[in-house]
C-alpha cells in the first residue's frame, strides 16, 4: 500500500517535472534549477588541443596572433622555420596524435580527483576535433588524426570513470567565410549561424551527449545573433541530456556574469568573495597558454602551492576550478603536468572530505587568520566546517577567530591525522588549536591543512553576498599573451 503510494507520487513528480518547458527567454532559462551533480563536483579538468597543438607555439591563439595581431615573435618563428607559403592550415597533418591513447588519459584525469571533463571539440581556429558534417576537410578524420577525438575520449571516459564527460565548443571561428560575410553585413545576415554554428551545436550534442556544454568565442555578437536562447531552450527540453545538462554563460555579448547556468564571467575568473550565482573558475597550468607551448618556462607553469590555493579559494567562495591542460600535437600530456594533476589527486583523496559537496560557509577566509578559508557541509546529520589553511604554523598554534566554539561540544580534528587536537578559547577571541608536533614528511599532506571542526554554536550571516564586479564593456576574456620574443 505505502510502496504503492510512493510509486504514484513517483510517477507524478516526474511527469510534473518533464512538464515543464523551457522558453527561449532568459528569464524561462535562468529559472532551471542546476542539476547538483555540477555543484558538488568542484574540480574538472579542462583540455585545448588542436592544430595550435602543432606549432605550439605562443599559444592557442596562434593562428590569429600570426595572421592578425602579427606578433613579431610569431613572424620569426615562422620566417626561420618554415617555407615561405606556409599557411596555418598546413600544420594540420602534423596533428599526429600517434600516442593519444583515451584510456590512458582519461585515467590520467581520473588521479587528479576531478569529477568531470571539458574537452576542446572545437576552438576558434574552427578544427573539429571529430568528424563534423560541417567542417569538410577541416576536422580530425579528414586531416591530421584520422580519427574521431572526442568520440573515442568520450567512450573512454565514460566506461572508465564515473567522471562527467563535457565539450567546449566555440562559436565564432576567427577566418570563417560565412562568419566574415556576416561581419560585413553588420551581423544583419546569419549565414554562419544557421549554416555552421547551430548544426555543429545539435551535432555534437546529438552524437556525444554531453554532461557540459561549455560555449565560449560569443563576444562579437549577441545572443539574437548566435540564436543561443533557442539553442539552449532545445538543451534544456528535447535534447538527449535536458535532464542533467550543464552550461556556462557565454552565450552572446553582455551574457556572461549575467545569464545561463554557471558563470565564467572571465577567464581566470576568482572573486575572493562568495557570490549567489554558482560559478567556475577557468583556468591553466601554463600560467600564458591554454594550449601546449613547447617553449614553456618552469615558472610558467603555476606550483602545488599555488593551484591549491586558487583552488581552495574558488571552491570556499561557492566555485568550482576548471584546471586546464594542454596535450602535445603526437598526444602526450607533459609529465609535469600529468605531475600537477596527481598531485592534486593525492590532496583530494586525504581532504576531499573539505571539497566534494561542500557548501560556502558563513565565512569564507577568517577574519584574523588570512591563510585560514572555510567549507561546510552536513555530515550525518551534523553540520560540520572545515578551516582550510595554506601554512602550517611554524610555532604549532593555529590561531582563528571565525568560528564561535562551545567548550562542551565542539570538537577538532586535522585530516590524516588520527588523534583529536586540543583547543582553546583565545584571549583575544576565537580559538587557538594546538597543532601536532610534526614535520616535513609526517604532515598529513604537503599544501593545505583541512581542520575539521564539529560542534561549533550556530552562526548567523554577517557579510552581505555581492555581486562580482565585471565590467561588460571589457572584453569578456581577456587574452594572455606570453612573452613570445622568439631570437
Ligand atoms: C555597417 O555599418 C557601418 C557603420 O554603421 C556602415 O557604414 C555600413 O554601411 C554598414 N554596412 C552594411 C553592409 O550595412
Ligand atoms: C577576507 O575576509 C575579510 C573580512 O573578514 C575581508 O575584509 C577580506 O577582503 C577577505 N578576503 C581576502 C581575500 O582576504
Ligand atoms: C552548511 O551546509 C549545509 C548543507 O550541507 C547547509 O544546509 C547549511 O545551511 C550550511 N551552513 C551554513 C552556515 O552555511
Ligand atoms: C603563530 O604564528 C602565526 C603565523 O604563522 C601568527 O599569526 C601567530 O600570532 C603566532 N602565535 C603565537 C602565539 O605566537
Ligand atoms: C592534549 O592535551 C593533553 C593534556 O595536556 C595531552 O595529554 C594530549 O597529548 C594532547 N593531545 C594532543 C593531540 O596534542
Ligand atoms: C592564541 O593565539 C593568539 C594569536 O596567536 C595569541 O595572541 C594568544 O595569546 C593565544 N591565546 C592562548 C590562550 O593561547
Ligand atoms: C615579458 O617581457 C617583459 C620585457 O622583457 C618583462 O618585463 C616581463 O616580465 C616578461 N613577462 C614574463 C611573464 O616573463
Amino acid at each position: 500500500m505505502r510502496r504503492e503510494c510512493l510509486c504514484l507520487l513517483i510517477v507524478f513528480a516526474i511527469s510534473f517535472a518533464s512538464g515543464i518547458r523551457y522558453e527561449p527567454t532568459w528569464e524561462s532559462i535562468d529559472s532551471r534549477p542546476l542539476p547538483t551533480w555540477y555543484d558538488e563536483s568542484k574540480l574538472g579538468i579542462f583540455v585545448h588541443w588542436g592544430v595550435f597543438s602543432v606549432p605550439s607555439f605562443s599559444s592557442e591563439w596562434f593562428w590569429h596572433d600570426w595572421k592578425e595581431s602579427k606578433l613579431p615573435g610569431i613572424k620569426a618563428f615562422m620566417a626561420d622555420n618554415y617555407r615561405p607559403d606556409f599557411t596555418y592550415a598546413d600544420f594540420a597533418k602534423d596533428f599526429t596524435a600517434e600516442f593519444f591513447i583515451a584510456e590512458q588519459w582519461a585515467s590520467i584525469f581520473k588521479s587528479s580527483g576531478a569529477k568531470y571533463i571539458v574537452f576542446v571539440s572545437k576552438h576558434h581556429e574552427g578544427y573539429s576535433n571529430y568528424p563534423s558534417k560541417y567542417s569538410f576537410s577541416w576536422n580530425s578524420m579528414d586531416v591530421g588524426p584520422q580519427r574521431d577525438i572526442v568520440g573515442e575520449l568520450a567512450d573512454a571516459i565514460r566506461t572508465n570513470t564515473d567522471m562527467h564527460f563535457g565539450l567546449y565548443h566555440s562559436q565564432y571561428e576567427w577566418f570563417n567565410p560565412l562568419f566574415l560575410q556576416d561581419k560585413a553585413n553588420n551581423l544583419t545576415t546569419q549565414d554562419f549561424v544557421n549554416f555552421k554554428v547551430l548544426p555543429e551545436w545539435y551535432e555534437i550534442v546529438n552524437k556525444y551527449k554531453p554532461d557540459i556544454v561549455w560555449s565560449d568565442g560569443d563576444w562579437e555578437a549577441t545572443d539574437d545573433y548566435w540564436k543561443a536562447k533557442e539553442y539552449i531552450a532545445w538543451l534544456y527540453n528535447d535534447s538527449p541530456v535536458k535532464d542533467k545538462v550543464v552550461i556556462n554563460d557565454r552565450w552572446g555579448y553582455g551574457i556572461g556574469c549575467e545569464h545561463g547556468g554557471f558563470y565564467t564571467c572571465g577567464d581566470r575568473f576568482n572573486p575572493g568573495h562568495l557570490f549567489k550565482h554558482k560559478w567556475e573558475n577557468a583556468m591553466t597550468i601554463d600560467k600564458y597558454s591554454w594550449g601546449y607551448r613547447r617553449n614553456a618556462r618552469l615558472s610558467d607553469y603555476l606550483t602545488m602551492n599555488q593551484l591549491i590555493e586558487t583552488f581552495v579559494k574558488t571552491v570556499s567562495c561557492g566555485g568550482n576550478m576548471l584546471l586546464n591542460v594542454g596535450p602535445r600535437h603526437d598526444g602526450i600530456i607533459d609529465p609535469l603536468m600529468q605531475e600537477r594533476l596527481e598531485q592534486m589527486g593525492e590532496w583530494m583523496s586525504l581532504n576531499g572530505e573539505a571539497i566534494y559537496a561542500t557548501r560556502p560557509w558563513t565565512y569564507q577566509n577568517d577574519t584574523v587568520n588570512p591563510n585560514v578559508w572555510y567549507t561546510n557541509k552536513t555530515l550525518n546529520g551534523v553540520e560540520v566546517v572545515y578551516a582550510i589553511s595554506l601554512e602550517w604554523p611554524s610555532n604549532g598554534t593555529l590561531h582563528i577567530a571565525a568560528p564561535f566554539p562551545s567548550v562542551s561540544t565542539t570538537v577538532v580534528s586535522l585530516l590524516g591525522y588520527q588523534h583529536k587536537l586540543n583547543w582553546s578559547i583565545s584571549s583575544s577571541g576565537g580559538m587557538n588549536i594546538t597543532l601536532p608536533d610534526l614535520k616535513g614528511d609526517n604532515l598529513p599532506c604537503q599544501w593545505a591543512w583541512v581542520f575539521k571542526l564539529e560542534g561549533l554554536i550556530k552562526q548567523k550571516r554577517k557579510i552581505p553576498f555581492r555581486m562580482p564586479k565585471f565590467d561588460v564593456n571589457k572584453p569578456p576574456h581577456p587574452h594572455y599573451r606570453p612573452n613570445v620574443s622568439y631570437h
